[in-house]
């Protein structure tokens, strides 16, 4: 028995600002060509729904029109992101109530034959005790099931001990909590968005597996290159007998547009490292 998970990532798109809707278009024929068993979307779903309701309705709405169950987590474009990264949309409770009247829950929790997929909301897990009860409560229960968690940052750069807090990664203090409800036992595996590059490897006893995003790259004149700066979705195939594959698709055809060159969407770039 194989479940067939499509995960797409970094969609920012906006109704009023269709900068990077241009290339949802192909993504959603290619992820309904291959009929997926469930479509995650990894986070960054719109372009501004931290501040807009509407973004976070066309969003929501170009998800629907795949035709496909589907899930999705929210990222720092559609929720505002941690007040100690000193940004200009801390996350804050208006901002996750819209995420859930506009497009769902900012979690969830499915279980397939031989895994619990666990999706977990990077930007208000901090914020949110409520939140964290579920996320334990879903990872204590989860008997022998292997698990993976879905969510919109990377749980850390490079290793679980890193201390450096930036725009990419989990905080440490959230990344120490999350690593304390797992206790001895680690998630098999963590899939993310956010850094807008494609990364897959093995550190810590966890695949780290990095979507690439679907709207954009961010050029190395404002960010480090730690993987590829690609446009694509990843395949995932979760295996009742706890085993897994991922297969990169790749979105050749796609421009690569570089939002550095794009202040229409964001305003002047600075460098995120
Ligand atoms: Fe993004
Ligand atoms: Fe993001």
């Amino acid at each position: 028995m194989i479940t067939r998970i499509a995960q797409i990532s970094d969609t920012h798109l906006s109704k009023g600002k269709p900068l990077f809707d241009g290339n949802f278009a192909p993504v959603q024929d290619a992820v309904r060509h291959t009929k997926p068993d469930l479509v995650i979307h990894t986070g960054d779903l719109s372009l501004d729904g931290a501040d807009s309701a509407e973004d976070l309705r066309h969003g929501t709405a170009a998800m629907d029109a795949l035709g496909l169950d589907w899930l999705a987590l929210p990222g720092n474009h559609d929720v505002g992101d941690d007040a100690a990264l000193g940004g200009k949309q801390p996350i804050n409770a208006e901002r996750l109530a819209r995420w859930e009247d506009c497009v769902g829950p900012l979690h969830f929790t499915r279980d397939i034959p031989g895994w619990r997929l666990i999706g977990l909301d990077t930007q208000g897990f901090s914020a949110n005790p409520a939140h964290r009860a579920i996320i334990a409560k879903a990872i204590a229960s989860a008997g022998a099931r292997r698990i993976a968690l879905f969510q919109h940052k990377p749980i850390t750069q490079e290793a679980l001990d890193d201390t450096a807090v930036n725009y990419w990664p989990l905080l440490p203090s959230p990344r120490a909590e999350l690593l304390t409800m797992f206790g001895e036992a680690r998630p098999a595996l963590i899939a993310s968005g956010h850094v807008h590059q494609w990364r897959d490897r093995v550190a810590d006893g966890i695949r780290h597996i990095w979507a690439p995003a679907i709207g954009f790259i961010v050029g190395d004149a404002w960010q480090h290159r730690v993987g590829e700066k690609i446009l694509g979705w990843v395949e995932h195939e979760f295996h009742a007998d706890g085993t897994h594959q991922a297969k990169l698709h790749r979105m050749p055809a796609l421009p690569l547009l570089d939002i550095g060159e794009i202040p229409a969407a964001y305003g002047p770039m600075r460098s995120l490292d």
